[in-house]
């Protein structure tokens, strides 16, 4: 029923060259093959969820009906037997512009193991007395710790979702990391932007999946990085309607998480307000993350000096002042790292404030933006 109007609007020749008589010495070793769906979405139907029972035998059928077409990395080859015009994108040809011939072997991934490698467990070795301040997130990571102990014991009192907002480098990713670690369970880190797949129904399935796997593995931890990322896509948005798919298959997931499964969703964005109204609401409490204070700094300052490799000697106080208004990231990642290892490009013994200034200079700090920097 869908074939017919379809290949009429294919130039399957644009897409791969069929050249029966001229293979042999240039024969295609090795094909890799991912499914790639239709060209064309109908609204009607959506691409089969294509499932190799027998690879064998896909190989032998795919040496059939392509035998003689020449094949690049990049390119595609169209199904024309059983279902035709489903496309399948090449991952791998080697050679390179080499042919299909009999011995060929085709190895074909599909969609389904790649969705797999999105959904993604993470170790870390973070603890909670790592993460400076932030003692809301704090309190409510505890009351989350000591419901994924217990879950049975909430009986339907359950905390389930929870939102994390604030500026980057303030460590929400970091205390989500502290809280699996210290409970030792699984944490399921994704990136909101993942979850976002070339075809309809991709979104669904990962959303899906996410799930899944969390509760298989309960009591565990999904933690749902830049959830604002797909209300802003507006690409997607507007190929999918208004209401996103991915926010609809959320929500349907959410949902489905009864009290006492031992499933808690964190979500962060560090831009609460652009997240779409249907979402937002269904979390129970949204907990902000704010920039250090003097003290908090003074602390973040200490325990990454803690681990220099090199002996330093700093003026603390200054630091504490020409950091004002940045984050842990940002103390962490561009002034002490970032002195750290001009100190050791420059075969110095000592970290000194030199390589501080260093620091700030190439990192673009303006002089007047750091007060204190000069007093
Ligand atoms: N409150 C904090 N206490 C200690 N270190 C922090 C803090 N905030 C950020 N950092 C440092 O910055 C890094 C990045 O923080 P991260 O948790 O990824 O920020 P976010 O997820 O809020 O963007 C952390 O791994 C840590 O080294
Ligand atoms: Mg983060």
């Amino acid at each position: 029923m869908k074939s017919e109007n379809k290949s009429s609007n294919i130039k399957k020749s644009e897409v791969s060259i069929k050249n029966k008589s001229s293979f042999s010495d240039n024969e295609t070793k090795v094909l890799v093959l991912e499914t790639a769906g239709y060209p064309f979405n109908f609204g009607l139907l959506e691409g089969p969820n294509l499932e190799i029972s027998d690879r064998v035998l896909f190989e032998q059928y795919a040496i059939d009906q392509w035998s003689g077409t020449r094949v690049k990395t990049g390119s595609y080859l169209f199904d024309q037997k059983i279902i035709p015009d489903f496309a399948f994108k090449i991952l791998t040809a080697h050679p390179e512009n080499s042919v299909i011939g009999e011995n060929t072997s085709i190895v074909i991934v599909t969609n389904n193991e790649e969705k797999q490698d999105s959904v993604k467990r993470v170790k870390s070795n973070v603890f909670f007395d790592d993460v400076v301040g932030q003692e809301n997130a704090k309190k409510k990571s505890k009351l989350i710790y000591k419901y994924l102990q217990d879950p049975e014991k909430f009986g339907m009192w359950a905390p389930k979702n929870v939102l994390f907002y604030g500026l980057p480098g303030t460590g929400k990713t970091m205390l989500a990391k502290a809280l699996s670690n210290e409970l030792d369970i699984n944490l399921f880190l994704i990136k909101a932007t993942s979850l976002i797949g070339d075809h309809v129904g991709d979104a669904a399935s990962k959303v899906h999946d996410l799930y899944e796997a969390a509760l298989k593995s309960a009591p565990s931890l999904i933690f749902i990085d830049e959830i604002d990322a797909i209300a802003l896509h507006r690409s997607f948005q507007s190929l999918r309607g208004d209401v996103s798919e991915i926010v609809n298959s959320l929500l349907t997931e959410m949902d489905g998480i009864n009290s006492n499964d031992g499933v808690v969703t964190i979500a962060a964005t560090n831009n609460p307000s652009s997240i779409d109204f249907a979402i937002r609401s269904r979390f129970e409490e949204e907990i902000e993350f704010k920039l250090p204070d003097d003290n908090e700094r003074r602390e973040i300052i200490k325990l990454n000096l803690n681990t220099f490799p090199l002996k330093y000697d700093l003026d603390i106080d200054k630091l504490v002042k020409i950091s004002k208004r940045m984050s842990g990231r940002d103390i962490k990642e561009k002034i002490l790292k970032t002195a750290l290892h001009n100190a050791i490009i420059n075969d110095k013994e000592i970290v000194t404030m030199e390589d501080i200034y260093f620091a700030l200079d190439i990192n673009k700090y303006k002089k007047e933006e750091i007060r204190g920097m000069f007093e």
